[in-house]
């Protein structure tokens, strides 16, 4: 059975609209409205996210990209992920090049737990870029 669907009106400057259209051509939504569903999506997922309560349980990921020739710090990386063993579901690390290692983290914990270890380590010395995604664990 087709799930239903409702059709609403909105009002939205033009040129917002035309940029709006172009990432989703360069995306490639097939539609204006698929892309303004997964808008929304995204959306109510960001807002859930905010709203965890401590016992809550959430999933995100914490991908990073670090000097690998920093070994306090991969030793630093290694010892938070070991403190969080209940938290850490799986890493993925790659070898970018000679000096720089990408790591991705899978966490499922209380949000805001997951959000402080996220915190911790994008902000260590030798990360050279981190960034948390989440996710609802439901
Ligand atoms: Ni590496």
């Amino acid at each position: 059975m087709a799930a239903r669907i409702e059709r609403f009106t909105i009002s939205i400057p033009p040129e917002l609209l035309t940029t709006f259209d172009e990432v989703c051509a360069a995306k490639g939504y097939a539609s204006r409205s698929e892309a303004v569903r997964d808008a929304i999506r995204n959306y109510l997922v960001a807002h859930e996210w905010g709203l965890q309560a401590s016992d809550t349980e959430v999933v995100g990921t914490i991908t990073l990209v670090y000097d690998h020739d920093n070994h306090r710090l991969a030793s630093r990386l290694l010892d938070e992920q070991h403190a969080r063993h209940d938290q850490v579901l799986s890493t993925l690390h790659v070898h970018l090049d000679a000096s720089n290692c990408l790591e991705v983290i899978v966490l499922r914990g209380p949000a805001p737990e997951v959000a402080a270890l996220a915190d911790r380590l994008i902000s260590l010395r030798g990360v050279k870029h981190g960034r948390l995604v989440t996710s609802s664990a439901g």
